[in-house]
């Protein structure tokens, strides 16, 4: 059966006729990319990430009961209306009254802050539509036009995230979430997951803090054209697959394997596409080197890549000594721009914050 997204939209039963919610949602990082879409915004292919736990976006609504004419959202970014976020949030928005119904009722005043620098070159789409998402799923609660167990909640609040930017219909769980594996509509959390991945590392390698020189838009709409698209869908699927297995167990090795061929290859699709794309600087692949290099000496670091320069670098709790170490290193031999990094890790999801 097709899963909808069923919002009981007819009336609102609560008399509370204002009132504020703060929502704040983590970025993720995934292992197996989501690259290439189907319309509304479903993946051509599963992938699999990890919720961070640092890098995150706030986001505070107020709310208060309106008359038709009066419905409107007023956005700002860190106090500030930022016209590029304006663009793609109304439109998401809009779309969203349609099946919202009562926000045809409702006018809002959002204000989103990300506690990561703006100029780390982190797309902050996934934690900013999952916040945003969640803060108005919350308010849908509040005035009573749902009313849903926690896990239908979950699913239309990471479906709804996913109609701003894909990859944030994964970053609404705790730990690991996949999307595409059980539905295209909605991320999972994925089951059965090893302790020394509910606290795995990830020190963010700020190699060029620039903007993304290929959007995540066009770089979904190459793939439609792309000579190797289906072969790359079907190894994303089935890579996982073997993920949500891996993932049960501690294994580095495999691990470490499977999720670096995967950013790999990612970038290859890029170097590939027509146009074709370099994002990986030289820089970067001087840090994948080192990574390697570290590994074949028996050290448990390894690498994955979003659609840009920058390196994740993924550990064990038990190996962050050393990865303290090695990016200490990455420092003084100036391979990060200004020295810039991120300290984050695993996370444990969402929080409401009041
Ligand atoms: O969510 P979007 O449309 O910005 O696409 C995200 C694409 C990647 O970050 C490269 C991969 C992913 O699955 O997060």
């Amino acid at each position: 059966m097709i899963w909808e997204r069923k919002v009981a939209v007819s009336k609102m039963t609560s008399s509370i006729n204002s009132g504020t919610n703060t929502w704040s949602a983590p970025s993720n990082i995934a292992l197996v990319k989501y690259w290439g879409k189907k319309p509304v915004q479903l993946p051509a292919n599963a992938s699999l990430s990890l919720t961070l736990n640092k890098s995150k976006t706030i986001v505070k609504t107020k709310w208060e009961k309106c008359t038709d004419k009066e419905a409107q959202l007023a956005f700002t970014f860190e106090g500030k209306e930022t016209p590029s976020f304006n663009q793609k949030i109304q439109k998401w928005y809009e779309s969203l009254k349609r099946e919202m119904t009562f926000l045809n009722q409702v006018k809002l005043t959002i204000n989103s802050t990300n506690t990561f620098p703006h100029s780390a070159g982190i797309a902050s789409s996934a934690s900013s539509m999952a916040a945003l998402s969640l803060s108005l799923m919350d308010l849908a609660k509040t005035i009573g036009v749902i009313d849903l167990d926690e896990a239908s909640w979950l699913k239309m609040a990471s479906s709804y995230a996913r109609l701003g930017s894909g990859s944030a219909a994964r970053s609404v769980y705790p730990v690991a979430a996949s999307w595409g594996l059980v539905d295209n509509e909605f991320a999972s959390a994925v089951q059965d997951i090893h302790p020394v991945y509910r606290d795995f590392g990830d020190a963010i390698l700020i190699v060029d803090s620039g903007t993304k020189a290929v959007s995540s838009s066009l770089g979904h709409e190459l793939m439609n054209k792309h000579p190797y698209r289906d072969l790359r869908f079907a190894m994303a699927n089935r890579r996982v697959g073997e993920l949500v297995e891996l993932l049960k167990k501690d294994d580095f090795e495999h691990f470490s394997h499977l999720v670096e061929v995967e950013a790999l290859e990612l970038h290859s699709m890029m170097m590939t596409s027509n146009p074709s794309f370099i994002l990986m600087k030289p820089k970067t692949l001087e840090i994948i080197d080192r990574v390697r290099k570290a590994r074949a000496n028996g050290h448990e670091i390894c690498f994955t890549l979003d659609a840009g320069p920058n390196i994740h670098l993924l550990y064990p709790q038990r190996a962050r000594e050393f990865a303290m170490k090695f990016v200490s290193e990455c420092k003084s031999a100036d391979l990060l721009d200004q020295g810039q990094w991120i300290d984050d890790q695993v996370g444990n999801g969402p929080t409401k914050e009041d």
